[in-house]
């Protein structure tokens, strides 16, 4: 056995199975989540995973449009491919609401998205967006129909997938020879770094260090020649990715990349325990803020009713005795109650300090982005709790 368990988050329901009033009481599913390292191909995932069909369905009510920090980063990515890739074709795995694919001409782009609610978005926008499923098999129909793409664009997406054999060998069927992939996930160092282990749900099966990627691609015939540090939720990676034949050369940055992990211990399971202990010492300290407000009878409410707060609320056992409500800005959120912690979600208003003390700041990887919206309530003496990199009131 490869895989050594080195986080134990206890039982969590899934993450964005919101709960409408009607099912509040009703029994919910719950799940051990735990998180395990691979001491061969030194990747992270956790350990329970559900089928795709049960996590992304025609109810799944994320959209990447509701920041403003995703869709300037998006734009701004789509400026840099079309300089310097000139794209004739490109497709999006994962293409949600068409945050990314909205910046290109409509019959450039493919965009992939199997919830159909999310989907129909873009379809209704006449953008060519398929509601189903990456694989091999949806690879070979849009190339027959479409033929190869120079670039493949993937966001928040390969990580949500199992079969990483599946994804792979499709992308290979239908990128160019000298084409582009460039996939964009939660960083395992700064995960590690931020103590960020709300990273860790039922959908992010995966969280890729350099290393590990490198391991997997390597099966493919794929190599990294790029990697660009993003601030993108507490810190991401951008891996531009290309094929044993393709023409582009490997920049520094890729080697500077995995010294820096190797240096960090990222492939070395002490560094995991390390993090563990560190992640048991957070929800200690999480819970002392919550109880010493609430012996001062602070009114204490959540921003960003996110999948990755719902590890937190669960894991920390803090519900409405904690948290009055969350505010969300996303409508299939609003009106509805935390999973398995049953705090209500309402839609959101700009926050008054004269009827709130405190806030959790569920969406903490938007900070800067909330911080500039919610200047008033800060002015007013407004604070925020946050638990990363360590839980605090700011
Ligand atoms: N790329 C967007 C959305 C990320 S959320 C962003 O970065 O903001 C993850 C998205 O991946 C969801 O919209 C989900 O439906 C989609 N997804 C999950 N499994 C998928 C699969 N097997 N194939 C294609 N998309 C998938
Ligand atoms: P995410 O961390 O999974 O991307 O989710 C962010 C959540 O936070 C999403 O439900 C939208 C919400 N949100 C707000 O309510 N207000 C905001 O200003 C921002 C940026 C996000």
């Amino acid at each position: 056995m490869n895989k050594i368990d080195f986080l134990d988050l206890g039982y969590q329901p899934l993450a964005n199975n919101y709960l409408k009033l009607k099912n509040k009481n009703k029994k919910e599913k719950k799940y051990r989540l735990k998180v395990c390292f691979d001491t061969y191909t030194k990747l992270v995932s956790i350990k329970k995973i559900f089928s795709s069909k049960l996590m992304f369905n025609n109810q799944y009510p994320y959209r990447s449009s509701m920041s403003k920090t995703m869709i300037k980063s998006f734009k701004n990515l789509s400026f840099f491919i079309k300089k310097k890739f000139k794209p004739k074709k490109i497709l999006e795995i994962g293409s949600n609401d068409g945050a990314f694919i909205k910046n290109f001409a409509k019959k450039q782009t493919i965009g992939i998205e199997p919830c159909s609610n999310v989907e129909k978005i873009t379809k209704q926008k006449k953008f060519n967006t398929y509601p189903e499923y990456w694989s091999k098999k949806l690879s070979k129909k849009i190339l027959n129909k479409n033929g190869k793409v120079d670039v493949i664009y993937s966001a928040n997406t390969i990580s949500h997938i199992k079969d990483l054999n599946e994804v792979f060998n499709a992308i290979n069927l239908i990128l160019k020879p000298n084409g582009v992939l460039i996939i964009e996930d939660p960083s395992l160092i700064e995960c590690l770094k931020r103590n960020t282990y709300d990273q860790f749900y039922n959908e992010h099966i995966y969280v890729f260090s350099t290393l590990a990627l490198e391991n997997i691609l390597k099966k493919y015939g794929l190599k990294i020649f790029r990697i660009e540090k993003l601030k993108i939720h507490g810190g991401s990676n951008r891996y531009f990715i290309k094929k044993k034949e393709g023409k582009k050369k490997i920049q520094k940055s890729v080697d500077i990349h995995k010294k820096e992990e190797v240096k960090f211990g990222i492939n070395k399971i002490i560094t995991y325990k390390k993090f563990s202990n560190r992640v048991k010492k957070s929800k200690k300290k999480l819970i002392e803020i919550f109880r010493t407000l609430k012996r001062q009878n602070k009114k204490i409410i959540g921003y960003g009713a996110t999948a990755k707060s719902t590890t937190i609320l669960n894991y920390c056992n803090i519900d409405t005795k904690c948290i009055n409500y969350f505010l969300d800005t996303t409508s299939d959120k609003q009106n509805k109650f935390t999973p398995g912690t049953k705090i209500p979600i309402y839609k959101y208003v700009k926050l008054n300090k004269k009827e709130i003390d405190y806030v959790f700041l569920g969406a903490w990887n938007f900070k800067t982005e909330i911080f500039k919206k919610e200047k008033k309530f800060i002015n007013q003496g407004g604070k925020f709790i946050i638990h990363t990199p360590y839980p605090k009131i700011i």
